[in-house]
């Protein structure tokens, strides 16, 4: 065992996963399985659940990996229920699920309104609810992660449901951290910015054209506006998030609560600076000498 695996102190805790089976939710199964931890997982992802299960035993712990959509309550319940059968407590909770479509705010309906709240937000209140009676049976604390996102730090047009129910899980994060501080439960939540995942290439709306126009580009034009963007010139992966929650989640970081990770290469600290190209460095605009290159003689 590692220095590093000696402090993290993970091996032989239980973690329920809510969302584990695919992208970034396997990601963060297989990296805790790695460091010897016990899972429970719900998935809306059949087959993934399926996949998942040989993936993490191989590294000799111990899976549950059911089907549930968080978006039915009574499934949520039911998958809960198992977990309590599973585990005589729990120490982790990830809340995984989450995503968006695209399009304006006002042309949405209530029924896009309530599913959009559910699946980033009201869920993540429910998991929440049943994991800590768990956490409590420990007799030490535990840790719950949540994820958020860069949008819930802008004005993010586009996604504005989205955007307020993610803000919505920062603060609840920040929150139940003060309430449950006394207990040694921590919980922290996690902003990505633009990570390909599996969720990132199905958003609704249009996002789906928008995003097959952007893989039309050359992977060289795709790398130069990746670099205008992210000032560490390359998006965060699934196991970079996956990274951050296995530390989160250590006895590591056993003193960090009631925080935003933004794991994101940097676009959260430039905060709409760009990167401009023909040297004109960094700013919201480029320099007026630039400005007919990039946009054809406009004016
Ligand atoms: N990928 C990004 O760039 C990005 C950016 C900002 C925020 N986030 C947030 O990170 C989290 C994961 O993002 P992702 O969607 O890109 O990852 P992902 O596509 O890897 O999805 C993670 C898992 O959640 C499962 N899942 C999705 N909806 C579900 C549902 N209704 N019920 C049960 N399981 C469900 C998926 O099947 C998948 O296995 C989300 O909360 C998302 O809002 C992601």
């Amino acid at each position: 065992m590692s220095l590093l695996q000696a402090h993290a102190g993970l091996a032989g805790k239980n973690a329920v996963l809510i969302g584990g089976a695919t992208g970034i939710g396997r990601a963060i199964a297989l990296k805790l399985a790695e460091a010897g931890v016990n899972i429970a997982s719900c998935d809306k992802d059949a087959q993934g659940a399926a996949d998942i299960v040989a993936e993490v035993e191989a590294h000799g712990v111990s899976i549950l990996s059911a089907v549930a959509n968080v978006l039915n309550v009574a499934a949520l319940d039911s998958f809960f229920d198992q977990v309590e059968a599973r585990f005589d407590h729990v120490d982790i909770l990830v809340n995984i699920a989450g995503g968006t479509g695209r399009g304006p705010f006002v042309e949405a309906t209530r029924e896009y309104d309530a599913e959009m709240i559910r699946l980033n937000y009201s869920y993540v209140l429910d998991s929440t609810r049943r994991i800590v009676p768990l956490i409590r049976k420990s007799g030490h604390g535990g840790t719950i992660v949540n994820f958020t996102t860069i949008e819930a730090h802008r004005g993010a047009a586009g996604y504005s449901v989205y955007a307020g129910a993610k803000a919505a899980v920062t603060n609840f994060t920040r929150s139940v951290a003060v309430e449950l501080g006394k207990e040694a439960i921590r919980i922290n939540v996690i902003a990505p910015d633009t990570s390909p995942s599996v969720g990132y290439g199905k958003r609704g709306g249009d996002e789906a054209a928008r995003m097959a126009r952007f893989a039309s580009i050359t992977p060289e034009q795709r790398a130069q506006s990746t670099a205008m963007y992210i000032p560490m010139q390359e998006a965060p992966g699934v196991d970079d998030l996956a990274n951050t929650v296995l530390f989160l989640v250590s006895d590591l970081a056993k003193c960090i609560t009631g925080q935003v990770i933004h794991v994101d290469g940097g676009t959260s600290a430039s905060l709409g600076f760009i990167d401009w190209p023909f040297g004109d460095g960094h700013g919201p605009s480029p320099q007026p000498e630039s400005i007919d290159r990039l946009f054809g003689g406009v004016g």
